[in-house]
């Protein structure tokens, strides 16, 4: 059984306040793009994970936990637990999405270890665990998990987990600049809070964009550009100000937009269009801003059995 899943990129990611339970109100517009993780899911005598970079990718693995503690290994036992079997099966995780880098890849394997348990373990004919209850069982394992399941583009708000499809036309053509070593993404949203505070600031009240939304619904590549937004930015710039370079020569290289992705360090920048793309992550390599530069196009479905 194995599954492929997509990476996202944030196109808008408002927050709000800290809320009494740790997390803060969002509104998260999740955009899944053509770089992709693949979780097998084979049975054994008990539950094990392994972690491999996918074949021609530049993805270092090191620090993915494989124990228990593996959000995938979560999403099997969560799965097993659901269906009343034991969660004898071994995760064989390949990773073309960074680790750490603001992508959501252990989100997105934990989403294709729930897709890939159910198949393994449900009933075919008339199954146990509807579409719905993959989705809760998403939501508690994280926060961008659900998202992994749908795909597309979305609206997140809550923590983020909860979900609507967004109207979006066409394809946008994207590059990835990487990071060597990765950011913990509580680490950036209390950083987040901290300038927000040393400011005296009052966190705003998420809002989704309208520029952003018509942009999406147009297929209109320059004014999505133009309203990318991520207040997570200056915090993930605070932690690792060697990001604004990455960001800077986008922009001087012709990017329509760039942006941190989610909590960073992976920097996002959209293309005009495929062409425009390959020049862009050329020169951004020849620029040597970034670990690894990587291309991919969106939107695309979410965890898809293969
Ligand atoms: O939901 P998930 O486990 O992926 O969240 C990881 C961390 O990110 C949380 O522990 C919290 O610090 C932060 N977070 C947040 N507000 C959200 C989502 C995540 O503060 N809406």
């Amino acid at each position: 059984m194995s599954v492929r899943v997509p990476a996202k990129v944030n196109l808008q990611l408002a927050v709000g306040p800290l809320r009494d339970d740790g997390y803060h109100d969002l509104v998260n517009v999740f955009h899944a793009v053509s770089l992709f993780d693949e979780v097998r899911a084979v049975p054994a005598a008990r539950l094990e994970v392994s972690v491999e970079p996918a074949p021609y990718s530049r993805v270092s693995v090191e620090g993915v936990p494989t124990g228990a503690d593996n959000l995938a290994a979560r999403a099997a036992t969560l799965v097993a637990a659901r269906l009343g079997t034991p969660p004898a099966v071994a995760l064989r995780i390949r990773k073309a999405i960074p680790v750490a880098g603001g992508m959501a890849g252990g989100s997105a394997d934990a989403a294709a270890a729930l897709v890939a348990c159910a198949r393994l373990w449900d009933d075919r004919e008339s199954p146990v665990l509807s579409r719905d209850d993959l989705l809760e069982l998403a939501a508690d394992l994280g926060s961008d998990v659900p998202f992994a399941l749908l795909g597309g583009t979305a609206i997140g708000v809550g923590r983020g987990e909860r979900l609507t499809p967004a109207l979006a036309r066409g394809t946008f053509h994207w590059v990835f600049a990487t990071a060597g070593g990765g950011l913990s993404t509580p680490a950036v949203y209390a950083e987040c809070d901290r300038i927000r505070a040393a400011d005296g600031r009052a966190a705003p009240r998420p809002r989704v964009s309208e520029d952003l939304m018509a942009a999406l619904a147009t297929g209109d590549a320059k004014g999505l550009g133009e309203a990318l937004d991520n207040d997570l930015q200056p915090a993930a710039l605070a932690l690792r100000p060697s990001l604004r370079r990455t960001l800077a020569a986008g922009r001087d290289l012709g990017a329509l937009g760039s942006l941190v992705s989610g909590s960073g360090p992976t920097c996002a920048f959209l293309a005009a269009n495929d062409e425009h793309a390959a020049e862009l992550a050329a020169d951004l390599d020849g620029a040597g801003v970034a670990a690894s530069v990587v291309r991919a196009s969106g939107p695309v479905p979410g965890a898809t059995l293969v």
